[in-house]
């Protein structure tokens, strides 16, 4: 048994990761870290030596090197004080999926993986449309090409992995978020935590 239980959360940007996240949060008593947003808080943070390298990969829609990313989520569990995280935005390539088992072996069992599944369309729409008011540097068109881009070459092989693990619960992304949030607790309510 070790220390922490975590749910890993995956689906093209715009697939509503974080609005389902929320969900969870209020009703299974979950921790969320979102590691893009530890990313823009790491970048933000004057004296953080990553600033600049962490905001050329968010524009570019490219992964931040997993010694960054996993330090951040490791401290933010450590900090938590709690046991049971729901990390969205993780693991995005391989560099974060061998990062996370090398360090995390022993300390964290990843219970289950979240896949929202979600067209390119319905994704760029929800980006761009998010994108009139979040004031993120990534929501507009050029820079959702290159994050599309990377979630097809560099993500799909890893929820393809954690499919041959049988972690993988898949819900279709596409439908009201009510109607996925009921697909969500069918998946949790299976899992003894
Ligand atoms: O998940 P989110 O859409 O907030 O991620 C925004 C950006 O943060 C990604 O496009 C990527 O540049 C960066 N990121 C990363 N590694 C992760 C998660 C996010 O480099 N594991
Ligand atoms: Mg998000």
């Amino acid at each position: 048994m070790s220390q922490y239980n975590v749910v890993f959360v995956l689906g093209g940007p715009g697939a509503g990761k974080g609005t389902q996240c929320e969900n969870i949060v209020r009703d299974y008593g979950f921790v969320h870290l979102s590691a893009g947003d530890l990313l823009r808080e790491e970048r933000q943070r004057p004296s953080s030596e990553f600033g600049e390298e962490i905001e050329g990969h968010i524009k570019n829609g490219t992964i931040v090197p997993v010694q960054i990313t996993c330090s951040l989520l490791r401290r933010a569990m450590e900090e938590s004080g709690e046991k049971k995280f729901l990390i969205d935005g993780f693991p995005r390539n391989k560099d974060n999926l061998d990062g996370w088992n090398n360090a995390m072996k022993g300390v964290a069992d990843v219970r289950m993986v979240l896949f929202f599944n979600c067209s390119e369309q319905v994704c760029v729409d929800r980006c761009l449309n998010r994108g009139k008011t979040s004031g993120r540097s990534d929501d507009n068109l050029e820079s959702l090409k290159k994050r599309i881009h990377t979630y097809n070459s560099s993500t799909m092989p890893i929820i393809d992995h954690y499919r041959t693990l049988s972690l993988v619960q898949e819900m279709n992304g596409e439908k009201s978020p009510d109607e996925v949030y009921g697909d969500v607790k069918g998946a949790l309510d299976g899992l003894n935590l």
